[in-house]
């Protein structure tokens, strides 16, 4: 199994909708017993909580229910994930800081990513956080995160030569 784990600051707005998502196009793909997500916060401001309601809004509006309880990432998801994709430079180097305090190592770049690497039309580097924004910043983010989960998932099937359906 390949284990995938979106990182963002809150886990209530980009990253469990990274992995709602994310999964949708797993599932799409008959990759379910290949690849497994996951989505985890910097910090801990809304552990326990359900996603914001405005990215379970622009799901729902794609058909998609967001269930995801949002949790701080700990030590043990560096054992536990191949790759960790962050939504912007801040989770990214928060990331590392707390796999270096963990592991004693920061993470490989073959495995920690920002998704916009999985961009192909910007050079932007950030997902930008939504939370003080309006609904429109939330359907920007959705599809945003839509074009990078679709590379993503191709990246991830050509370099395990997974056969997607
Ligand atoms: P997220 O958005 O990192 O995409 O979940 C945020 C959620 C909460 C806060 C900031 C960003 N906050 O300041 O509480």
């Amino acid at each position: 199994m390949i284990n995938v784990l979106f990182v963002c600051l809150g886990n209530i707005c980009r990253s469990p909708l990274a992995e709602g998502i994310f999964c949708e196009l797993v599932k799409q793909n008959g990759l379910t017993s290949e690849i497994s997500c996951d989505s985890a916060g910097t910090h801990s401001y809304h552990i326990g909580n359900l996603p914001d309601h405005r990215s379970r809004r622009v799901a729902s509006n794609s058909g998609l229910m967001l269930t995801h309880r949002a949790r701080k990432l700990v030590s043990d998801d560096f054992g536990l994930f191949d790759y960790v994709v962050a939504m912007d430079e801040s989770n990214f180097q928060n990331i590392q800081i707390l796999s270096h305090r963990s592991t004693g190592f920061e993470m490989p770049e073959d495995r920690l990513f920002l998704m916009r690497e999985f961009d192909t039309n910007t050079t932007e580097k950030n997902i930008p956080d939504p939370y003080y924004e309006d609904i429109a910043a939330f359907e920007e983010v959705y599809k945003l995160l839509t074009g990078c989960c679709e590379n993503l998932l191709a990246f991830l099937v050509e370099r395990h030569r997974l056969s997607a359906q």
